[in-house]
């Protein structure tokens, strides 16, 4: 399988689309990550700013973006000239002249040219669009910028006098995925898929929650995929019942459910998906109970999927199903209006069902319009996530509940008839799964 390529025309639609969004007398300025320091001067590994990267696809830090706004807008990148010396040492760069010839900006120049030609870009124009509170390092030149356009106006020229931030626009735009944004999801989702498997079948009881994370890190790769989208969570027993675990390195035991919470990014784009499954092969009958109820409710979310239903009917569908299903068990009492309206599931289940996913694990896009949960649309992509955590001292529960911990996690993708999961492949029935961890 070859990895799916987002192309420099998509880039450029993308760009285009944004500048007649942001009108005619707008301007929007968008920067880059900066490299960031570890310790003394070994750096982090780069990982480029998703607003920036959506609308550039150039994967180098320090640069900015500007779009100059209206329907024949204009694009422009600073960004590091080519320098030899630099590649020699450290990497290839693009320059100015592959800004202009591979990336397809109208116009191109060196960073060091950014505090000047700023300053004339905005001349004249009615409002900036810019990410305040963001970025620390590009807040301080863009008040220096703003600083100077006061002083300026005294000479007589007309600056924006509004700053608009330009998340509304750009992650709703965001939030829609295009065919070749969805080839390269499917793709993360694939390689995530064989990470998972693969950590299902070296998985036993004597073992390490990290060798199975190093399973996952050379799946990745193996893949093709340079980083994991997030940390990934290895969580043998009762640290299932960390949401956020990431220590990933205790011994696994015989009779131990494991969960992983693994995926990888592709191109910057995300999968996220979450499996349990038994250490030994075999789930025991309270683990199963649990299971099946996880399970049920993941199948009742995914049912209501689809274009017009409200962000938030999954979650009810999943939370109703959740708690129907723990009153059946005897782990909470009540009734079913009581447990939901109380919120007394909240004990067992305390995340919400699931998130937008792309560019950023957790993607932007709003969830909500005026005061009400907003409607779905094809083209959104989503995770799916119930689970249900019985902490070890849980004193609520008989003791044979207690350090089960279960999340089914798939990625969704809403279709104009319902809804795809791009995680199907991946097992989650109770035999399935079993029969994944006994494959050799
Ligand atoms: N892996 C983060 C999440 O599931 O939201
Ligand atoms: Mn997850
Ligand atoms: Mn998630």
């Amino acid at each position: 399988m070859t990895i799916p390529e987002i192309t420099t025309e998509e880039y450029q639609q993308r760009r285009s689309q944004f500048a007649m969004r942001i009108g005619a007398h707008s301007i929007a300025i968008i920067p880059a990550a900066v490299e960031l320091y570890r310790n003394a001067d070994v750096t982090h590994s780069f990982r480029q700013n998703s607003d920036f990267y959506y609308l550039s696809g150039f994967n180098e830090p320090d640069a900015v973006l500007i779009i100059i706004g209206g329907d024949a807008g204009e694009d422009i990148l600073f960004c590091h000239p080519y320098d030899p010396h630099y590649e020699i040492w450290n990497g290839r760069r693009a320059g100015v002249e592959g800004a202009i010839d591979t990336y397809r900006f109208a116009r191109a120049y060196p960073i060091a040219e950014l505090n000047k030609r700023l300053l004339e870009l905005c001349r004249g124009k009615e409002r900036i669009y810019y990410p305040l509170g963001r970025h620390t390092h590009s807040d301080q030149w863009m008040l220096h910028t703003i600083k100077e356009m006061y002083q300026n106006h005294r000479a007589g020229f007309h600056y924006p006098e509004q700053i608009y931030l330009p998340n509304h626009i750009l992650h709703d735009m965001r939030l829609h995925k295009s065919h070749a944004e969805i080839a390269v999801m499917r793709y993360a989702a694939a390689v995530s898929i064989d990470a998972h498997l693969c950590a299902m079948r070296n998985c036993h009881p004597g073992g390490s929650e990290h060798d199975l994370s190093t399973d996952l890190i050379h799946q990745f790769h193996l893949g093709g995929a340079t980083h994991p989208a997030y940390g990934s969570i290895v969580a043998a027993g009762s640290n299932a019942c960390i949401l956020h675990y990431n220590d990933n390195c205790a011994t696994i035991a015989d009779g131990d459910l494991v969960l992983i919470d693994a995926g990888c990014e592709i191109d910057c784009y995300a999968a996220d998906i979450t499996r349990t499954f038994p250490a030994n092969g075999r789930f025991t009958p309270r683990q199963r109970d649990i299971y099946s109820l996880v399970l049920q409710a993941q199948k009742d979310a995914l049912a209501v999927i689809r274009p017009g239903k409200s962000w938030n009917d999954f979650h009810d569908s999943a939370v109703s199903s959740l708690s129907q299903g723990l009153l059946d068990l005897g782990l909470l009492q009540g009734s079913i209006e009581e447990v939901i309206d109380k919120k007394l599931y909240q004990q067992f289940y305390m995340h919400r069902t699931g998130h937008w996913l792309g560019l950023d694990v957790h993607d932007v896009g709003s969830y909500e319009h005026n005061g009400q949960w907003r409607h779905l649309e094809p083209g959104m992509v989503m995770t799916v996530e119930p689970g249900l955590y019985i902490t070890e001292n849980c004193s609520a529960v008989d003791a044979q509940w207690r350090g089960i911990g279960v999340r089914i996690e798939d990625n969704v993708l809403v279709t104009p008839e319902g809804n795809e999961v791009l995680t199907q492949a991946l097992p989650k029935e109770i035999d399935e799964v079993e029969a994944a961890c006994a494959a050799l």
